[in-house]
C-alpha cells in the first residue's frame, strides 16, 4: 500500500470559489478519490491562503479585521468545496498555529544554514497609509508611451512593463498621495547557492516534460534571490529577530501543506506528520499546481524543504489554464463563474465530468465550451452509460425477480469491460482523465451495440429464448457496475446512487474484476437526468447580472434614503488639534461626540493651523471603519469642502449644536 499526500494550490482569502479554483480541485480529487479506490492510503489537505496586503486592504474597505474576513471566507471557500464533492481530509488555514510554527522553524533553519541575507531595496512608499505599495497598489503615466493612468507593473495601451519606480506622474490608489522612493531592509533566500541543488533535482522525474523544460531555461539565466520579508504594517507572521518585518505571504503559503498537514495528525490516530515529511520518509507528497506558479513551487518550495531538513515532493502535477468559449473568463460575458451560482442552478457532477473530460498530463490551456458541455454529459454519459443501466435494469426487476443470472452471456464482451482496468488506472496515474473518460465511453458504446444486437425486447417474450435475455441484460448491468467503478473516482455521488441500485457495498477498483453472479438488485431509479441547456443559460445569466449589479454600485450616480442613512453623521467638537510629523497634509485631531470621542487624520493642514480649530464644531462621519495609517489609525472622517486652486474649507454646525446630535 503506498501512502500519499495530496494538495490543491491554497485558494486566496480574498474571493469566492470560481471555476478556476474547482477545476483544479476536481483534478486533485479525481486522484485521490483513485487512489484511494485502489485501496492506497490517500490524504487530502488544503488550506485558505490568508496573508497579504490584499486580505489586509479587503478587511479594511469592509469595515472589519482581517482575521474575521478570513474565517468568513474560510468557511464558503470550504463549503464551495464540499458540495463539490471534494474530499479534503483537512482544510485549514495559512494564518494558524501550526503555520507559525513551521514557517519560523524553516526560516531559521535556513538562516543557521546560512542561505539567507539581508540588504537594502528601494521601493514607493505612501506616507499617507504609511505603507510600501505593490506594484499593483501605484498608477501613473506609462512611462514609454505616456499614457494616463496605468498601473505599476506594466502600460495596458502599449504593452510595456516596467518597474513601478519608473511610472511618471504616480500616484498611490490607497490614498492619491504622491508616493515617495525609500529604503527598507529586506530579508533574502539566497536562492542562487540551490542552483546545482535545483537543476539536480527538476532533472528527476518529479515534473512533466514541458515543465522541466521551462525550469531549465530559467535555470540557465541563473537565479535570483528571493525577496521573503515585508514591511509592517503587513497581515502576516513576524520574521523572528527582525523588528517590523514580516514574512511575505509566498514563504508561508506552501508551508501552509505542512501546517493543514500537521493539524489533521494532531487530530488523528496512527497518522505521524514525520513519516510524510522527513527527508527519508517512504511516504509520497503530490501537488496539484497551475502553470502560474510553477517557479514558488518546482524551484522555491524543493529548494527550502531541502535545506530546511524536510523531504522534497515525490511529483508537482502542473495544469494549463481555462478559457470559457476561447476567451478568458470574465464577469460581464457570464463566464467567471462562481461556485455557489453554479450550485444554484446545476449538479454539480455535471461539471465534474465536464471539466475530467478536459484533463490531461499536458500543461495546455484548455477551452471550456457551453454547447459541448451539454453535449459531453448528456451524449456520452446519460445517453451512452446511465442508458445501459436503464435499458437492462427494467427487465431485470420485472422478469426475472430482480436477479442477476448465474453466468456471463458473452465472456468475450465481459473480459474486455474488466481487462480494460489496468490500462485505466494507468491514465488516471498519469493524469490522463480525458483519454480513460473517451476509453469508457467507447466500452459504453461496445456494450450498447450489443444489447441492440440481442434485443432482449423480443427475446424476453419468446419463451425459448428468455434466459437469453437474462444473461444480455444481466451483462448490461454487469458492464454498467464496471463503468461506474471506472467512473467513481470523477462521479463519487452517482456512484453511491449505483452502489445502492446494485445492492453492494461501496465498489473499489477492482471489483471491475468479477461480475456479480445470481445477485439481487434494487428495482431501477433514474440515476442522472441530462443538462437541460436553460439551466446553464440561466448560470451565466445570473453570473452576468452579479457583474452589472456590482458594476452598479461602483457607478451609481445616485443612492437610495436606505444608503444614505447608513452615514453616521455626527456634530464634533474639536478638543484638540496638532500637525503630524511626516505628513505635511494632515492634522491630528481629537474630536468629542458627545458620548465617544474619535481621533481623526484630516488632509486640512494646508488651511488651518492646529491652534486655530480648537473648539469648533465640526461635522464627523462617525462610523467609517478605522483606517490604520502610520501614524495611527484613523477613527472616522471630517467633511470639508475642498478645491484644489481654492483650498479646503471645514463643514461646521451652527452655535447651539451639540455634540453628538445626528447630522441628517
Ligand atoms: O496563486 C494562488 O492562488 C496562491 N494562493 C496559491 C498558493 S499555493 C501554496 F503555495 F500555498
Ligand atoms: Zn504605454
Amino acid at each position: 500500500m503506498r501512502r500519499i499526500l495530496v494538495t490543491s494550490a491554497l485558494p486566496y482569502a480574498n474571493g469566492a470559489i470560481h471555476l478556476g479554483h474547482l477545476f483544479e480541485h476536481i483534478q486533485t480529487d479525481i486522484f485521490v478519490r483513485f487512489q484511494r479506490m485502489l485501496g492506497n492510503e490517500c490524504l487530502y489537505v488544503c488550506a485558505d491562503d490568508a496573508h497579504g496586503t490584499a486580505t489586509m486592504l479587503l478587511a479594511e474597505r469592509e469595515g472589519t479585521s482581517p482575521e474575521a474576513l478570513i474565517d468568513r471566507l474560510r468557511g464558503e471557500h470550504a463549503a464551495d468545496f464540499r458540495r463539490f464533492h471534494i474530499s479534503h481530509d483537512n482544510y485549514h488555514s495559512t494564518h494558524s498555529a501550526e503555520n507559525e510554527h513551521y514557517a519560523t522553524l524553516i526560516y531559521n533553519r535556513l538562516k543557521e544554514g546560512g542561505h539567507t541575507f539581508t540588504a537594502d531595496v528601494e521601493q514607493l512608499y505612501d506616507a499617507e497609509r504609511g505603507l510600501f505599495l505593490a506594484d499593483r497598489q501605484v498608477r501613473g503615466d506609462c512611462p514609454r508611451c505616456g499614457a494616463a493612468d496605468q498601473p505599476g507593473d506594466n502600460c495596458d495601451e502599449c504593452g510595456a512593463t516596467y518597474d513601478a519606480v519608473e511610472l511618471v506622474r504616480p500616484r498611490s490608489v490607497l490614498s492619491d498621495a504622491v508616493p515617495q522612493l525609500r529604503r527598507s531592509e529586506h530579508h533574502f533566500v539566497d536562492l542562487p547557492q540551490f542552483q546545482g541543488f535545483l537543476e539536480d533535482w527538476t532533472a528527476s522525474g518529479p515534473v512533466q516534460p514541458e515543465v522541466a523544460n521551462k525550469l531549465a531555461e530559467w535555470l540557465d539565466s541563473g537565479l535570483r534571490p528571493w525577496d521573503v520579508s515585508r514591511d509592517a504594517p503587513y497581515f502576516g507572521f513576524p520574521i523572528p529577530d527582525a523588528e517590523g518585518k514580516f514574512f511575505y505571504v509566498w514563504m508561508d503559503a506552501p508551508i501552509g501543506y505542512m501546517a493543514s498537514f500537521k493539524n489533521l495528525c494532531d487530530r488523528t490516530t496512527g497518522l505521524d506528520f514525520e513519516d510524510f515529511w522527513l527527508p527519508q520518509s517512504g511516504a509520497e507528497v503530490h501537488h496539484f499546481i497551475g502553470k502560474d506558479i510553477v517557479n514558488f513551487h518546482c524551484l522555491f518550495w524543493p529548494a527550502v524543504l531541502a535545506h530546511a531538513g524536510f523531504r522534497t515532493p515525490t511529483r508537482i502535477h502542473t495544469h494549463g489554464h481555462i478559457t470559457v468559449d476561447g476567451k478568458k473568463m470574465s464577469k460581464t460575458r457570464g463566464t467567471f463563474i462562481n461556485a455557489g451560482t453554479y450550485l444554484e442552478h446545476l449538479n454539480p457532477e455535471y461539471l465534474r465530468y465536464y471539466f475530467a473530460t478536459k484533463m490531461s498530463a499536458s500543461v495546455d490551456d484548455m477551452d471550456v465550451n457551453l454547447a459541448d458541455f451539454v453535449q459531453r454529459v448528456n451524449t456520452d454519459l446519460v445517453g451512452k452509460v446511465v442508458n445501459i443501466a436503464s435499458r437492462s435494469a427494467s427487465f431485470i426487476g420485472q422478469r426475472f425477480g430482480g436477479k442477476l443470472s448465474a453466468s456471463v452471456a458473452d465472456e468475450d464482451l465481459w473480459a474486455e469491460v474488466a481487462g480494460a482496468r489496468t490500462a485505466l488506472a494507468d491514465l488516471y496515474e498519469r493524469g490522463d482523465v480525458g483519454r480513460a473518460l473517451r476509453e469508457v465511453t467507447a466500452l459504453a458504446d461496445s456494450a450498447n451495440r450489443y444489447i441492440a444486437a440481442r434485443q432482449p425486447w423480443k427475446a424476453i417474450n419468446d419463451p425459448a429464448r428468455r434466459d437469453e435475455a437474462h444473461g444480455v441484460c444481466s451483462l448490461g448491468v454487469n458492464i454498467f457496475r464496471a463503468l461506474v467503478v471506472y467512473l467513481k473516482p470523477v462521479l463519487p455521488a452517482m456512484a453511491e446512487k449505483a452502489e445502492a441500485f446494485l445492492q453492494v457495498p461501496p465498489l473499489a477498483w477492482e471489483d471491475a474484476a468479477t461480475p456479480l453472479l445470481d445477485h439481487a438488485i434494487a428495482p431501477y431509479e433514474p440515476l442522472f437526468t441530462r443538462l437541460d441547456r436553460k439551466a446553464l443559460d440561466r448560470v451565466v445569466a445570473a453570473t452576468r447580472a452579479e457583474a452589472e449589479t456590482q458594476a452598479e454600485a461602483e457607478t451609481a450616480t445616485t443612492i437610495g434614503m436606505e444608503d444614505f442613512l447608513k452615514v453616521d453623521l455626527r456634530v464634533a467638537q474639536v478638543v484638540a488639534a496638532r500637525p503630524v510629523t511626516g505628513a505635511d497634509r494632515l492634522l491630528e485631531l481629537e474630536l468629542d461626540v458627545g458620548d465617544h470621542e474619535r481621533r481623526v487624520f484630516a488632509g486640512i493642514r494646508s488651511a488651518y493651523a492646529a491652534e486655530d480649530l480648537v473648539g469648533r464644531l465640526v461635522v464627523l462621519v462617525d462610523n467609517l471603519a478605522p483606517r490604520k495609517m502610520r501614524f495611527g489609525t484613523s477613527e472616522g472622517m471630517v467633511l470639508a469642502a475642498s478645491h484644489d486652486d481654492t483650498g479646503v474649507f471645514l463643514l461646521a454646525a451652527d452655535s447651539g449644536a451639540r455634540p453628538g446630535m445626528r447630522v441628517t
